[in-house]
């Protein structure tokens, strides 16, 4: 039996000792003596009566190791021309330092603290000194506006808020402070304390809103602060992701199980080990960034960095390789848009050829489906494997991948490969049967999921049941379709819900359909996700009028693009517009929202038999000039 197989049989059949041995990999206050906690199943947590800490993990115990002068994390940003390196000690002082300043403002154990950011080492900082005692953090990414900040606040009740004065987008400065002052005006549970990053190219700073406090000023004064010994099912972080609805779901991660798998997947799927650079190019804000930017290669004692700035533009299209250049990184991740966004610049990859780019083994990709084309592209241009792996903010690690670093597999063009070990991935057709290899169905993973993923959504048990466990009966439904090859390969083909991705970034068509509905004009409307060159996906929305209403179309496009700007964010890429005469939908009323879909993006559809008025959806193909 290979090394693959043999681990994967092993964390199924032999659970417990499979997965005792992977928490060896951590250093615990108190050892666990048992892997799962299967009593309130279908509700798991992992590792109980296990305690540690997580930032000792990731620091502590390195620097005592002998890793103190290792860079631990390399800041570059193409935005502002800097390049800052924090060897592990210097890290662990500025940790220590800042969850002292956390505590002086009264933040203790479990409390929640939202880290409004952008790509700058200080959200990193604030993540790990919440976990050095013991606080619970929730990132808000920091293309969200207002509205969205200010749901997650009310959710997550937070004692402190952590934010910068801004972010810095090409050609534009994003100011924070003015969105995460309106966040807390429009939310119910305002936090008592803001601490804010002064950053010189960004207006505003903590001086401009009463009692907000300085970063800087307040760890010139503090007392670093000790580690807190946490259980191993106590929450590190929540982390809130979209949803089919407007709410966005607070996915919960422990300490234990997560520390485990984070330091298990470096080594075996992205052959990462201690002293080895790691460049996951996301956002502190996703879970890529929360998983692999800053917990897993700091757990694992590599080296990490975090990059502001983009693939293309920031200057060029060798921005990418220049970082891996100078920095010798081994391995990169990032989404297939931006290597499809370098292809695009740079097709023939002039740029890449400036850089020395020897020392990366591996190009693994994930938040979207690596599509073949692009695959072949960057598997011929940088003549390294290129690894599409796939998994949720949920999981927090690959459901399913190539375990570069456990037995590297034959890659198959459109296959994130093989089930992870601990992932008992199945796929089940409408009435929870199994389907025969090949044939598309609903992926579902048999339950319990293996440690590091979710213990659930915060403080909403029933949500996490109805949303995930309920569908099929033992199992927790992806929301995304797809097969199994008879070979084993696991093939993710989409959503099956309305979520949908753009550039890598999940967002809820549900939500964009709220604002657009709040409109004067719009009697109703249906947010769709279509295709994207470019981008995968990109909302495109669907519009009938009130009776009577007379709006000119780009003015009514204007209006309602800077709505979802304002209510959502820039991020929502919400562009497309289009005024029809009415939405086909069934008979129940609902909106054929697929088949619209598949008359936008030009694909043959059948016309459902349960539709109500197939006039509607023929009038729908002709104006959409569909098949
Ligand atoms: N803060 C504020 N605004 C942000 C932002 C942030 N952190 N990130 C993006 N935005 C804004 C952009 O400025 C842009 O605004 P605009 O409409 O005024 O131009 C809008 O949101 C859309 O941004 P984006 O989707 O990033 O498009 P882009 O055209 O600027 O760049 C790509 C296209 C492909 C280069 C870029 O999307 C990319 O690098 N994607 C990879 C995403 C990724 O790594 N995802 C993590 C999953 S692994
Ligand atoms: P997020 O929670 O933002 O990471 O988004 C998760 C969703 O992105 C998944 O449910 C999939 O729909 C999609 N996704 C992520 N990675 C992949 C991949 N490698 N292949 C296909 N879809 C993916």
């Amino acid at each position: 039996m290979g090394k693959y197989a043999d681990a994967f049989d092993r964390s199924i059949s032999d659970r417990e000792a499979f997965w005792l041995e992977a928490a060896q990999g951590v250093d615990w206050v108190t050892p666990p003596t048992r892997a799962l906690d299967d009593s309130n199943a279908p509700l798991y947590r992992w590792f109980p009566g296990g305690e540690l800490n997580t930032s000792v993990n990731a620091l502590d115990r390195h620097v005592a190791a002998g890793r103190g002068d290792q860079a631990a994390l390399i800041w570059d940003s193409a935005m502002v021309g800097t390049v800052r390196t924090y060897t592990y000690s210097q890290l662990l002082d500025e940790v220590s330092r800042f969850a002292g300043v956390l505590s002086a403002q009264g933040v203790t154990k479990g409390d929640r603290v939202i880290v409004y950011m952008p790509m700058i080492p200080e959200a990193a900082i604030a993540m790990l000194a919440c976990a050095r005692i013991g606080a619970v953090h929730s990132v808000v990414f920091g293309g969200f506006a207002a509205p969205e900040l200010a749901t997650r606040i009310d959710d997550a009740q937070p004692v402190a808020l952590v934010t910068a004065s801004g972010g810095i987008e090409p050609g534009r400065n994003i100011e924070y402070l003015p969105m995460a002052a309106k966040a807390i005006e429009l939310s119910e549970f305002p936090p008592t304390t803001v601490i804010v990053k002064d950053r010189e190219q960004v207006a505003g700073s903590a001086a401009d809103f009463d009692g907000w406090l300085d970063w800087d000023a307040e760890m010139a004064v503090a007392a670093p602060a000790d580690a807190v010994t946490v259980a191993a099912t106590d929450p590190l972080y929540v982390l809130y992701t979209s949803g089919t609805t407007g709410k966005p779901k607070g996915v919960v991660r422990d300490n234990g199980g997560h520390a485990v798998a984070m330091t298990w997947s470096m080594g075996n799927v992205y052959d990462i080990k201690a002293g080895d650079v790691f460049w996951a190019a996301s956002d502190v804000g996703w879970v890529v960034g929360h998983s692999y930017i800053v917990y897993a290669p700091l757990l694992s004692g590599a080296t990490t960095v975090m990059y502001e700035g983009k693939p293309v533009g920031t200057p060029d299209a060798g921005a990418f390789w220049r970082v891996v250049a100078d920095h010798k990184v081994s391995a990169l991740f990032t989404a297939p848009t931006a290597i499809r966004a370098i292809r695009k610049a740079d097709p023939e990859a002039a740029e890449l050829a400036k850089y020395d780019v020897s020392t990366m083994h591996t190009l693994f990709a994930a938040g979207e489906r690596l599509d073949p084309d692009t695959y072949e592209w960057a598997t011929e241009v940088l003549g390294v494997p290129v690894v599409d792996h796939w998994w949720q903010t949920e999981t927090g690690w690959a459901i399913a991948a190539n375990l570069r670093g456990l037995e590297p597999m034959p890659l198959k063009a459109g296959s994130p490969t093989v089930r992870v070990p601990g992932y008992q991935v199945e796929i089940l057709d409408a009435g929870g049967a199994q389907v025969t290899d090949g044939s598309e169905g609903n992926i579902v993973i048999k339950l319990p999921l293996p440690p590091g993923t979710l213990a659930g959504l915060w403080r909403d048990d029933d949500r996490y049941r109805t949303s995930y466990l309920s569908a099929f009966d033992g199992y927790y439904l992806t929301g995304d379709s797809g097969y199994i090859d008879a070979d084993g390969y696991v093939f993710v083909l989409g959503r099956s819900d309305d979520v949908i991705n753009v550039a890598g970034h999940r967002l809820s068509t549900g939500g964009i359909e709220a604002v657009v509905a709040s409109h004067p004009a719009v009697a109703e409307c249906a947010v769709i996700g279509i295709h994207d060159d470019l981008k995968g996906q990109r909302p495109s929305g669907y519009v009938v009028l009130k009776s009577g209403v007379e709006i000119e179309p780009d003015t009514l496009r204007s209006e309602l693009v800077k709505m979802v700007r304002d209510e959502i964010g820039a991020v929502a890429t919400f562009r497309d517009v289009t005024v029809v005469a009415a939405l086909p939908k069934t008979r129940s009323g609902k909106i054929l929202r697929k088949t619209m879909r598949q008359i936008a993006d030009n694909e043959e559809y059948t016309v459902p038999s349960t539709i109500e008025d197939r006039s509607v959806l023929d009038a729908l193909a002709e104006q959409l000039g569909g098949k």
